[in-house]
């Protein structure tokens, strides 16, 4: 991972110009830095802030031998890998909200977004699109006032200050070593032991209707078991979790 870089200055989103090289043919492994991006994209059509060199906004090309509905793995890999790479760095606590957010002291310091392309005839994946956005160094002013209102950047928490070079370069190591060479049940065995929403009260909105819910824990997929008040049960693979503070 990472043989093939490319890192630019500005980019509108490394997620975008990394799927149009996938679909030219890059190989497994490439990656996508941008020391700013103009138009970030965040899950649920948001955007993703993304100031001039206070963060690291990569994406990586994988091309895995497996079914869609596995491609939620690709993403709890990724948030072990980072949660780990800004541990060892920062010598800071760095839990993973379900799915694929990484808070520090209550405060979301990164988001993933994976994006995966299907071969119509084979309904195989062709390839998958994993990107990381993190704030390390910064302060809330360079952040939208929404976003600042739950964002952060990791140097308001830590003591160490680490450039983002090496903060890329952790997080793919990590992510080349749980990827390639870890069985899938051991990186859950460390996302479930940082996941944050298990066993609190939450907030499930789907389909735009807000339910509350207890967090049950995270199944065998990576997908979070929930149980609503009404006492139903539900397997969540996808989705908007807020944990409730009332
Ligand atoms: C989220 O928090 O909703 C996900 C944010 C993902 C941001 C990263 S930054 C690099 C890559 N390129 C994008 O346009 N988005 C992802």
């Amino acid at each position: 991972i990472g043989k093939q870089l490319e890192i630019y200055k500005s980019v509108e989103s490394t997620n975008d110009l990394l799927k149009d090289l996938a679909r030219e043919g890059a190989v497994e492994g490439t990656v996508v830095i941008g020391d700013e991006q103009t138009k970030g994209k965040g899950r649920r059509g948001r955007s993703f802030h993304s100031p001039m060199g206070k963060g690291v906004y990569m994406s990586i090309l994988l091309r895995p031998e497996m079914d869609p509905e596995s491609a939620l793995k690709i993403t709890v890999i990724a948030a072990v890998a980072e949660s780990l790479a800004i541990e060892e760095l920062f010598d800071i606590k760095a839990e993973i909200k379900w799915v694929n957010d990484i808070f520090i002291k209550g405060r979301k310091v990164s988001g993933i977004l994976t994006e995966a392309s299907m071969e119509m005839e084979s309904g195989k994946l062709e390839y998958v699109v994993v990107g990381i956005g993190v704030n390390v160094a910064g302060t809330k002013e360079a952040l939208p006032e929404d976003v600042a209102k739950t964002a952060g950047f990791i140097t308001e928490f830590a003591d160490k200050d680490r450039s983002r070079n090496e903060v890329a370069a952790l997080i793919l190591n990590k992510f080349e070593e749980l990827y390639m060479h870890w069985e899938f049940k051991d990186v859950l065995e460390i996302y479930r032991k940082r996941s944050f929403l298990t066993g609190k009260e939450v907030t499930v909105i789907k389909n735009g209707e807000e339910r509350r819910a207890k967090a049950l824990d995270i199944d065998d997929r990576g997908n979070l078991n929930v149980e609503y008040d009404s006492g139903a049960r539900e397997t969540l693979s996808s989705g908007e979790v807020s944990v409730r503070k009332n």
